[in-house]
């Protein structure tokens, strides 16, 4: 495979950096909505059934796209060739080092929605972004990389500043902390469920950091001999498995035989799993683009952009804390990147230009 030129992987990982801040500042609210909104006594939808829906439609679309590929860089395929060649790629060697993250991926949605089912869309978000410190962990542990004092600071920063954008959304910060607290203690939600959420939270952050990285290096170490498509056909075909055995037979099994696969389903439910699909999609090519820790800032941006949003389109007034929030968000990533642009990337290592 060729190897792209510098300046069009610099637009390619911009527009899926901006792509990203989009779908990220929908997904949370549609997908919240999704799960607790009033369902006319239907029952809920099985979070199972969408994260097994979420890797079909993401495998078809990789293989649509790997299958684009492969006939560009080989014109003259036949169909039947380009088929045999992408059975050799998808199923090569060294494709079973996609079954680990493609598991942890699968735990990874599942713990999203629990999470999203049992806590208020601020909490979630807010804890969410725990997986920006455990991705850079994960970062120096397996990928080598270094960081500096002042990008440190910046993800300190950064986390402080999206807090208090998110604080500041639908409640003061007083009020947030007391909730916070009252959580922990099981007051507002019975303990049970807020401690539930809270723990699917913190675990969702853990898997996201391991897992990113862990993909990053993949694709990375094998650029320019296994296409990005290629990588995410595998993780998908691999997270098939636990979705449907795990998820869908073994533990909803017995709902599913009694309400049926789709039970509880409407428009929004599918607008959720379209969502998360094209998120993955845009989430491999930020991660081959640009890496794990730009992915990560897209996502923190969106909780600015999303609060920038409501104030325009709501008229509700702009308050000192989230201006505050979105200031230091901005900040944040002018520190970690020298300058204000997003240009926190580590370029694979093998490029020309
Ligand atoms: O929150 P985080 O950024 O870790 O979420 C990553 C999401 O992107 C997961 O839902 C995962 O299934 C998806 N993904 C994907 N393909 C990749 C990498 C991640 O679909 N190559």
């Amino acid at each position: 495979l060729q190897a792209p030129s510098r300046r069009w992987q610099l637009s390619v990982q911009r527009l899926s950096l901006s792509l990203l801040v989009l779908q990220n500042s929908v997904l949370v609210m549609v997908m919240h909505h999704s799960r607790n909104a009033p369902t006319n006594s239907q029952p809920r939808y099985l979070a199972s059934t969408a994260v097994l829906l979420v890797e079909v439609i993401k495998l078809l679309a990789s293989l649509a796209l790997a299958t684009h590929d492969t006939c560009r860089s080989h014109p003259s395929a036949s169909l039947s060739a380009v088929a045999i060649h992408l059975y050799h790629s998808v199923f090569a060697r060294d494709s079973w080092k996609l079954i680990v993250p493609a598991a942890l991926y699968t735990l990874q949605n599942s713990l999203v929605y629990t999470a999203i089912s049992n806590l208020d869309a601020v909490t979630f978000q807010v804890t969410y972004q725990l997986k920006i410190l455990t991705t850079v962990l994960f970062s120096i542990l397996l990928l080598g990389r270094s960081i500096t004092l002042r990008q440190w600071l910046a993800l300190i920063l950064l986390t402080l500043g999206v807090a208090l954008v998110q604080v500041s959304g639908t409640l003061t910060s007083d009020d947030w902390l007391e909730r916070l607290s009252s959580l922990i203690r099981g007051g507002t939600l019975p303990t049970s469920s807020a401690f539930k959420g809270l723990m699917a939270v913190v675990a969702a952050s853990l898997t996201s950091g391991l897992t990113c990285v862990y993909f990053e290096k993949l694709v990375k170490d094998s650029m320019g001999s296994v296409s990005l498509w290629t990588r995410n056909v595998q993780l998908s075909f691999f997270s098939l498995f636990p979705a449907l055995f795990i998820g869908v037979l073994w533990q909803d099994g017995a709902a599913i035989a009694r309400n049926g696969f789709f039970a509880g389903y409407n428009p929004v439910v599918w607008l959720t799993i379209g969502l998360q699909a094209l998120g993955g999609l845009i989430v491999a090519v930020c991660i081959t683009y640009a890496d794990n820790v730009a992915k990560n800032f897209a996502a923190s941006l969106s909780i600015v952009v999303s609060y920038a949003a409501t104030a325009i389109i709501f008229r509700t007034p702009l308050t000192l804390h989230a201006t505050g929030g979105a200031a230091v968000v901005l900040l944040a990533m002018y520190l970690f990147n020298g300058r204000p642009a997003p240009r926190m990337v580590l370029l694979p290592v093998n490029q020309d230009g």
